[in-house]
């Protein structure tokens, strides 16, 4: 029976390129996924962005870019990842999407229909030069337990104390260096609390959709002890402007907290992908045969398998199928970090000219249906996919193809042989078992079931030896069955690892003259044909390659990119020359007016005199550093041929020059570079 499957990965953050964690659970859904199309199933695998929150709009600020302009360079990367993996994603998109907003203030104003919504006022620390509330991450001080300096606001780095950003000592803020001030602001809330969620998720949680150990896990949150202390909290959803997110109608100034948007973003996916192929949405998620599966990391259980459902479900809305929860991965067993990754970079693999194919076999063979963790060990990854691909797999066809193609021009034996025929019919009688270890997500154990075949494959050639046959007078008619086993029993393997190897199956289709593989052609044989001429499939993996791969990475059009100590923060760009340099016109300009910009906290409007008939318009992201009277009548120094910038608060004619540290939230302060007096305006600097 064929299904109707709706499946999304994780939506990651829009603030760097993707990592190896990332590629790990694409690979994961994607294996299913096209194990699942060749089932003849019909698969809307959709993925997106999440782009909205505070950190994402900080870091926008920092690069002097528009929250938007921000997300968009960096979902412009996402391409190159996803086809270089072969991830078949239908569809990708942005939670920052007209789809998205519409599908959250409808889910919200569900809630608030079911009498879910509370309104409460919340005290939390405000960073008065930048006039916004800090959230947790971005309020520094002391610890209160072992008096460590510079802890984060949750929790202490040094002794591992957990408390309240309000138990800092000296506390300040990570993004001025200002002393916040406690301050009130109405919040609002998803009461997960009420009766009739606990009910309904109690029962959705523990009712077999979720793995057991998840299932466990999930159930100790919802206990309570003898004073009714515990269990499932309300949620705070809304953030106070300035904010990077969805307004919350008939809030003003109030967005939904980035996590609240962000799974409605699947859903966002989906109806921008229907819509773009003119399908009915809504008649697809009112279908009770639809089945909704995510797959996740295990961090982020407690928002897709209680909010989630309970937002679904108490808007009148489908509720997922599956959650599917998977480990980290470690790299030679060190942790990764969410923000810098492993120091492996996808990117970089693919550059060096590594097989796509190969990571995802290494990574699916380590894969199974728990929540356990995966390591990369490079040896481990040369040696497994040189000894299971090439060694046993491709082996099988470089080892019988040519005599086909040269003694029978590519002809296929219509026999095969006694221990021929039951050869293949053992590889066919597998064929079920390793389709439900597909199914079941046993992607390890269904690798090694295929590699027992294929050991039985070169068990049979090494029987043959149709090297020697084909010296041997008399031999054709064995050679020939020989041949044709190894390739019947070739494609079968192929036909099972398609989900895997989506690139050598290919490869594969086209060397034996037959279309796509689907899951049906297990049970079959290729019988009386004609394959084409052997081509080579896949190379052996080179060690010193993947040693190359933990050189240091080149950077990556990311924003985040790790830096080695170095000065000021950031190492030297390349050397340039002085061609190079004098393409770059740097002038000396007298600020002649400077002003607050209306609705930014960061900007301030500047008029320069650079010399020439009329003065220019420059926005610099220098306020809260510099006030307006401070500037007006300096010398300082821009770059005067720079292409104007079209800006939300106006267009910038030049920029200014200024001296910072690459970490400013460590080293704060931004220094505007002075001409010594003398210099007049519209000199050149060089
Ligand atoms: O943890 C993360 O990386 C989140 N961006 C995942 C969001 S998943 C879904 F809810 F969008
Ligand atoms: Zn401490």
């Amino acid at each position: 029976m064929t299904r109707t499957l709706f499946v999304t990965t994780a939506l990651p953050y829009a603030n760097a390129p993707f990592h190896i964690g990332h590629m790990m659970e694409y690979i994961q859904a994607d294996v299913w996924v096209r194990y699942q199309r060749m089932l003849g199933s019909k698969v809307y695998f959709v993925g997106a962005d999440d782009a909205h929150g505070a950190p994402i709009m900080i870091a926008a600020e920092k690069a002097g870019l528009t929250p938007q302009e921000f997300v968009a360079r960096i979902a412009s990367g996402r391409k190159a990842y996803l086809d270089g993996f072969s991830i078949s994603f239908d569809n990708w998109h942005s939670t920052d999407s007209p789809e998205n907003t519409e599908l959250a203030q409808s889910i919200y104003l569900g809630l608030k229909d079911a009498g879910l919504i509370d309104v409460r006022d919340v005290e939390q620390f405000y960073d008065p030069v930048k006039s916004m509330f800090l959230p947790d991450r971005y309020i520094k001080g002391t610890c209160p337990k072992c008096g460590a300096a510079d802890q984060y606001g949750d929790s202490c780095e040094v002794c591992g104390a957990v408390y309240a950003p309000t138990d800092l000592l000296n506390p300040y803020s990570a993004l001025s260096g200002a002393t916040p001030v406690l301050r009130s602001s109405e919040h609002f809330f998803f009461r997960l609390s009420d009766p009739r969620c606990v009910d309904y998720l109690t029962q959705w949680t523990q009712d077999g959709k979720l793995q057991p150990e998840v299932a466990n896990k999930v159930r100790e949150w919802f206990v309570t002890d003898e004073t009714g202390a515990g269990g499932l909290s309300d949620w705070d959803i809304s953030r106070d402007a300035p904010y990077f997110g969805i307004p919350i109608p008939g809030a003003p100034g109030k967005y939904f907290y980035v996590w609240l948007d962000a799974p409605i973003g699947y859903l966002a996916s989906l109806v921008n992908l229907f819509n773009k192929r003119g399908e009915d949405v809504a008649a697809f998620l009112a279908d009770p045969a639809t089945e909704q599966i995510h797959f996740i990391g295990k961090d982020i259980v407690y928002f897709h398998t209680l909010f989630w459902p309970a937002m679904l479900h108490f808007s009148g809305r489908k509720v997922p199928n599956n959650v599917y929860v998977h480990g980290f991965i470690t790299v030679s067993e060190e942790k990764m970090s969410k923000s810098r990754g492993t120091g492996i970079s996808p990117l970089r693999y693919l550059e060096l000219g590594l097989n796509p194919d190969w990571l995802r076999y290494y990574i699916t063979a380590k894969l199974n249906s728990h929540v356990e963790d995966v390591d990369f060990t490079p040896d481990d990854f040369v040696t497994r996919v040189n000894s299971d691909l090439v060694g046993k797999y491709v082996n099988i066809a470089s080892r019988v193809a040519g005599f086909l193609s040269k003694r029978f021009d590519g002809r296929l034996s219509a026999e095969v042989g006694a221990d021929g025929g039951e050869l293949l019919a053992q590889l066919q009688a597998q064929a079920p078992v390793v389709a439900e270890l597909y199914e079941s997500r046993e992607f390890g154990k269904a690798l090694r079931e295929i590699m027992a075949l294929a050991d039985k494959v070169n068990t049979y050639i090494e029987a043959h030896k149709p090297w020697e046959l084909a010296k041997v007078e008399g031999s054709e008619i064995e050679l020939h069955q020989a041949c044709t086993t190894g390739i019947e029993a070739f494609r079968l393997l192929t036909v099972m690892l398609a989900p895997v190897l989506p690139g050598v199956a290919t490869a594969v289709a086209d060397f034996l003259k037959v279309d796509q593989f689907s899951w049906d052609d297990t049970a079959t044989l290729l019988g009386e044909h004609t394959i084409g001429r052997y081509q080579h499939l896949m190379q052996r993996v080179d060690a010193a390659l993947v040693d190359q791969l933990f050189e240091a990475p080149t950077p990556e059009p990311g924003l985040d990119a790790e830096v080695a100590p170095a000065p000021g923060g950031q190492e030297l760009a390349d050397q340039i020359s002085i061609d190079q340099f004098s393409a770059v016109d740097l002038r000396v300009a007298r600020i002649v007016a400077a002003a607050v910009v209306e609705g930014s906290n960061k900007l301030l409007q500047l008029t320069l005199d650079v010399g020439e008939a009329a003065t220019r318009n420059v926005l610099s992201g220098i306020a809260g550093v510099y006030q307006p009277t401070d500037l007006v009548g300096r010398l300082t120094v821009v770059v005067a041929n720079l292409a104007p910038r079209t800006m939300r608060f106006g267009v910038s004619e030049a920029m200014v020059l200024a001296a910072a540290h690459a970490d400013e939230s460590q080293h704060p302060g931004i220094f505007l570079l002075e001409a010594d007096s003398g210099a007049t305006p519209g000199m050149r600097v060089r």
